[in-house]
C-alpha cells in the first residue's frame, strides 16, 4: 500500500516559501509515496516550482479544498496517485474529510461566516462517504456476511446508522437562521469524533476484508472508477 505524508503549507517555518516547505517533504520521497498537501498558491505554479528544483516531472492530482485554499496529493510517480484498492481509496478520503472539519471547525470558532458553508461540505462529503461504505461497498460482500450481526461490516454499519443520526440534528443546525455557531460547533465535534473512531475501525479490520475479496473478483478498477465518480462529484451546498 503507498503511504502518504500530510504537510499543511499554510504552517511552515517563518521565512520559508510554500514551494521550498513542500520541496523537503518531496525530495526524498520513495516513488511508490505520495504527499498530500493544503496550499493556498495555484497548484500548477507550485507543481512547476518544484519540477525545476527536483529536477524531474511530477504528478499532481488537484482538487480545491475552498476558495484559495487546494487539496493537492503529489508524486514523484503515476501510479503511486491511483488508489491500490477501496481501502486505499477510503483511507485517503477519511484524511479529506478530517482536514475539512478542522478547518471549518477553526473558522467557527473564529466567528468567521465562511466556516458555515464548509461546514455543510463537511456534512455532505460525510454523508457520501458513509453511505458508499455502508451500502454501494458492503453489497459487494455476500449474502451470508451480510447476515452476521457481528460480521466488521455489520458493525461498521452500526456506526454509521450512529452518525447519520448526529448528522441529521447537524444540518438542523446548519439550516437555522441564523445559525447557533455554539449549537453546530458541538455537534459537528460529535460527528467529527463518531467518524474517527468509525474510521479507525474501518481501517484495521473493514478494509482488509474488502481488498481481499475485491481482487478475486477481477473487476476492482472499474469498481475503484465508480466509487471515485461518486466521492469527488462536485457539491453544491444548499443555499450557498
Ligand atoms: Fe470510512
Amino acid at each position: 500500500m503507498s503511504m502518504y505524508r500530510l504537510m499543511d503549507l499554510r504552517e511552515r517555518p517563518l521565512g520559508m516559501s510554500a514551494h521550498q516547505h513542500a520541496y523537503y517533504g518531496i525530495r526524498d520521497l520513495p516513488e511508490r509515496d505520495y504527499v498530500a498537501l493544503f496550499v493556498e498558491e495555484n497548484p500548477r505554479f507550485l507543481q512547476r516550482r518544484l519540477e525545476r528544483l527536483l529536477g524531474h516531472r511530477l504528478f499532481t492530482r488537484i482538487e480545491r479544498h475552498r476558495d484559495m485554499l487546494w487539496y493537492v496529493e503529489i508524486s514523484r510517480a503515476p501510479q503511486a496517485l491511483n488508489p491500490l484498492g477501496v481501502g486505499d481509496l477510503m483511507s485517503r478520503d477519511h484524511i479529506r474529510l478530517n482536514r475539512l472539519f478542522l478547518e471549518s471547525e477553526r473558522l467557527l470558532r473564529a466567528r468567521q461566516p465562511e466556516g458555515v458553508p464548509l461546514m455543510t461540505r463537511f456534512a455532505i462529503r460525510m454523508a457520501r462517504h458513509i453511505y458508499i461504505e455502508s451500502q454501494l461497498i458492503a453489497q459487494l460482500l455476500s449474502s451470508d456476511q451480510l447476515g452476521d450481526m457481528q460480521h466488521p461490516v455489520a458493525i461498521m454499519r452500526r456506526n454509521h446508522d450512529e452518525i447519520a443520526r448526529e448528522l441529521a440534528t447537524m444540518v438542523q443546525f446548519l439550516d437555522a437562521h441564523p445559525v447557533d455557531l455554539d449549537g453546530l460547533i458541538v455537534s459537528a465535534g460529535l460527528v467529527a469524533a463518531m467518524g474517527l473512531s468509525s474510521e479507525f475501525y474501518e481501517e484495521t479490520r473493514v478494509f482488509p476484508l474488502w481488498d481481499h475479496r475485491l481482487r478475486a473478483r477481477g473487476d476492482i478498477g472499474k469498481i475503484l472508477r465508480d466509487i471515485q465518480l461518486q466521492l469527488y462529484a462536485s457539491i453544491a451546498p444548499r443555499g450557498h
